[in-house]
């Protein structure tokens, strides 16, 4: 026998219950991806779209936690009309705004591009007291494969938690930080020589915030998972090299591929998620091609 042993084992059964019965909407359908999170929606035009069917947009979302609106063709005004039909646009603050338009964000990976912006999992800006609640990304140009943007479930991602650690990490705040996320690495000359959109930041830009590791969903009442590897520095009243031990855990328990799902864009896709209850990831397997997205952030509340 070798030294080796096997981390085989038997995952718990587990998925999220909106996936498998997806409501009957009057105004779009709506497809599940896999049975942790996100849905295809077709059949809506988002420049005309009722009320009554942004409410069932809404709806959907609550039920999903992420859905890729198919088939539309926004300009930026448009984009931001429907934005703000959600709530409230906002311009995010560490990157270039596009021209004539401070809500909108163009995220930009060209063919030479070594680096894409977004490339680990993580929930927008919660390094900020307000996160975002929904981040949206209309896409003006994708390869033909590849480029995907994964999101994980976390209402899954705690409620999977053995019952110990969750009475442990129950009523725990963790720091999240800005310098964390877009400080060493986003600073890196190689990074900045050889990826389009990048994060524009600066020390004094410097905030960090302190949230739930459990944070309760506003409109759900569930809880979720509050941590990530790209701005969770540590627990609060801890070292980082105290907190990095279970923070490293609970970063492999957020994405374990039963929690996770793939949207796939095509041009002319909308994608639109909630930061309160999901991660993301850019996923950057396309080199030689181009893909440039349109992002706009949503104000959120704060955490609780
Ligand atoms: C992001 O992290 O906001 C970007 C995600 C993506 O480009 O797929």
């Amino acid at each position: 026998m070798s030294d080796y042993v096997s981390t085989f084992s038997y995952q718990t059964a587990i998925c999220h219950a909106p996936q498998f019965a997806p409501r009957a909407y009057k105004h779009f359908t709506v497809s599940p991806v896999t049975g942790a999170i996100g849905a295809d929606v077709e059949g809506i035009d988002l420049t005309t779209a009722s009320d009554e069917a942004i409410a069932e947009l809404e709806q959907a979302l609550t039920d999903h936690l992420a859905l890729m609106i198919r088939d539309q063709t926004l300009e930026p005004e448009q984009q931001i009309a429907f934005a703000r039909r959600l709530g409230n646009p906002f311009p995010w603050p560490y990157a270039k705004q596009m021209d004539g338009y401070p809500e909108i964000t163009e995220l930009i990976q060209e063919p030479r591009d070594k680096y894409a912006f977004g490339g680990t999992w993580h929930s927008d800006s919660c390094n900020f007291e307000s996160p975002p609640k929904f981040t949206m990304l209309y896409c003006v140009e994708c390869p033909s494969v590849g480029g995907d943007t994964g999101f994980s479930n976390q209402y899954l991602a705690w409620e999977a938690l053995d019952a110990d650690l969750k009475a442990e990490l129950d009523g725990v705040r963790a720091v999240h930080s800005a310098e964390l996320g877009y400080g060493t690495g986003s600073q890196d000359p190689e990074v900045l020589a050889n990826a389009t959109t990048t994060v524009q930041y600066s020390a004094d830009q410097f905030n960090e915030a302190l949230h739930p590791v459990a944070r309760t969903h506003p409109v759900t009442g569930r809880k979720a998972l509050y941590v990530n590897d790209s701005f969770t520095a540590s627990f609060e009243g801890k070292t980082q090299a105290e907190s990095l031990p279970l923070l490293k855990k609970l970063w492999a328990h957020s994405i374990i591929p039963e929690f996770t799902g793939r949207l796939r864009w095509k041009k002319g896709s909308l994608a639109i998620w909630d930061n309160r209850c999901c991660m993301h990831y850019a996923h950057s397997d396309y080199p030689g091609h181009r893909r440039e997205m349109r992002r706009i952030v949503i104000a959120g509340e704060r955490p609780e």
